[in-house]
């Protein structure tokens, strides 16, 4: 098989199939409604280019006749133009033929060995690309396909093509937003995983931008190790519209914007990386919290462009949670109610606080200082991330709730609200007195957890959704509960009262990156 020399005019692939490409041709189109059924409309055609001495490279034809387009060589476009023009210039005064027109940005590419019963993979992977071919014609035999396609487009459907007819390594072309805690452990991890995946999947993954707030680094033969120097000599400043036009001026295929942020700004690029070929994988929670009416228009573009949104890392970090919900709501099964641990954090201090014989302050700075808190705790103790995490689940179950709609009891008493970030940490012991009567005011043997919880009959439009601190018995599965871990607790119609429970590590860069890069792993699956 040879490689494609772009400066050649045509090019020949061998291997079982052969491909040719032909890129100094272009379109001319008839159209007219006044074409329908009329006989001899093609040998008129066919006289004008015998006439001119034209030859014709394609021809294809819709079985209602309204438009003819036929494919001939550049240099003689304007001429079968001119002759058309002529020879149909009485359809054209009585509008039977609305127009004659020409459109060099074409270029056709002809597989020959394609079976038509095998050819909608490479079709579909040519449109999830963002590739709609302009004319598709095939032989009677069933065993040869030309395509035309826009000449912007012929070097990123090659690549596209050969992928798939002749079984070449698979590029998929990453960007990365977000390298803090997460996106920096996922880079590493794609990065130590690449050779393997490559050998052992034949799929290339290639980090072709990464960039936080403010810069980018950007190479389409891939970022490397030397990631962090990079970035931090290299960096420039950039908007995502800049990034997606690198992309789209490198004719880079199989496109994935990673969003590592938590950033609220950031997800309004959304809708413009889906429209521009970008399939989307996010730890970053907001895009699934803002508005119901938002999450529609997401999944609405999603599917006009044929894309994917992975999101698995939003709930319960790398455990396999939204999926398996996905799954259960899917097949049918009557999920009945959700409930859970949902914060590692406030895992931790409930966990620790409830058995310890510390104060709440100190249980707290304890978790301050391994790091597991927000810089300003208030954050993780408003319950505003359990919160959005609830939100997602119940809107997995098809649930329209919207995120005012959730009843959440804020573990911040109402006079520590409004202090500084630096006077709430300096008066941490504010907040023992208060805690300490929760604790004492338990029932004996049960332990403290703070939990989220959707009920209430989840066939209807909106679903129950309840933020709060629970005493529960130290024995059963929520008491049991240890270190950071989260635990969910999925009620359904065919469990009954014995819950599918999925519990483990809930937070954490290392994990949660192993489950951004399943999601990627994901995506190239369905490629
Ligand atoms: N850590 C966990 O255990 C965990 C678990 C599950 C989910 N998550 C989610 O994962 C996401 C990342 O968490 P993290 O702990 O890695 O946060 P982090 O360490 O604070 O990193 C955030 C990164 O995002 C960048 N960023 C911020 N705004 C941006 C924008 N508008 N455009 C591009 N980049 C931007 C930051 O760049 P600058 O430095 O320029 O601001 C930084 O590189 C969050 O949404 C978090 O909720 C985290």
């Amino acid at each position: 098989m040879s490689i494609l020399k772009t400066e050649q005019k045509e090019v020949t692939y061998k291997g079982i199939k052969e491909l040719s490409v032909l890129d100094n041709v272009s379109l001319v189109n008839l159209e007219g409604k006044g074409l329908l059924g009329k006989a001899g409309i093609d040998a008129r055609i066919f006289s004008v280019m015998a006439a001119s001495k034209i030859s014709v490279s394609i021809i294809s034809q819709g079985s209602s006749e309204r438009g003819i387009g036929i494919v001939v060589n550049s240099e003689r476009a304007e001429e079968a133009l001119q002759g058309l023009e002529k020879e149909f210039s009485k359809e054209l005064l009585f509008g039977d033929v609305s127009k004659v027109s020409v459109d060099n940005n074409i270029a056709a590419i002809s597989i020959s060995g394609q079976e038509l019963s095998t050819f909608h993979k490479l079709y579909s992977s040519l449109i999830k690309n963002k590739i709609t071919p302009i004319l598709f014609n095939n032989i009677i035999t069933g065993n040869s396909v030309s395509l035309v396609v826009k000449k912007t487009d012929l070097k990123r459907a090659l690549n596209v093509i050969n992928v798939d007819i002749f079984g070449l390594t698979k590029k998929i072309n990453i960007a990365v937003f977000g390298h803090g805690l997460v996106g920096g452990t996922l880079i590493e991890q794609i990065l130590n995983s690449a050779k393997n995946i490559e050998v052992r999947k034949g799929i290339q993954l290639n980090i072709f931008a990464i960039a936080n707030s403010t810069k980018v680094v950007i190479n389409q033969v891939g970022i490397g190790e030397n990631w962090k120097s990079e970035i931090a000599n290299n960096g420039k400043n950039y908007t995502v519209q800049d990034v997606i036009e690198y992309a789209k001026e490198n004719h880079l295929e199989n496109l994935i914007a990673v969003d590592n942020t938590a950033s609220n700004e950031f997800v309004g690029n959304y809708i413009n990386l889906i429209e521009n070929g970008f399939d989307v994988v996010s730890s970053n929670k907001i895009a699934n919290t803002l508005s119901y009416n938002f999450y529609k228009e997401i999944r609405n573009v999603l599917e006009e462009n044929q894309k994917n949104y992975l999101y698995e890392t939003n709930v319960g970090a790398g455990l396999p949670l939204i999926d398996t919900i996905q799954l259960l709501h899917l097949s049918g099964e009557n999920i009945t109610k959700i409930k859970g641990v949902f914060s590692g954090t406030l895992s931790y201090i409930f966990n620790h606080f409830s058995v310890e014989n510390k104060s709440f302050s100190e249980v707290l700075k304890e978790a301050i200082s391994l790091g597991f808190t927000e810089p300003d705790p208030r954050e993780d103790l408003c319950g505003n991330d359990v919160a959005r995490k609830l939100l997602i689940l119940a809107r997995e179950l098809d649930l329209q709730n919207e995120f005012n709609e959730i009843e959440i009891q804020n573990l911040i008493p109402v006079e520590l609200r409004s202090l500084t970030t630096t006077s709430f940490l300096n008066n941490l012991q504010l907040l023992d007195t208060h805690y300490k009567s929760i604790k004492e005011s338990q029932e004996p043997g049960n332990v403290l957890r703070y939990i989220g919880e959707l009920s209430g009959d989840l066939q209807q439009d909106k679903g129950d959704l309840v933020v709060k601190l629970v005493s529960v018995p130290a024995n059963s599965a929520l008491g049991q509960l240890k270190g950071s871990d989260s635990i969910f607790e999925i009620y359904t119609e065919s469990y009954g009262e014995r819950p599918i429970v999925i519990q483990g590590a809930g937070a954490g860069a290392s994990v949660t990156a192993r489950g951004v890069f399943g999601d990627i792993l994901r995506i190239i699956d369905k490629k």
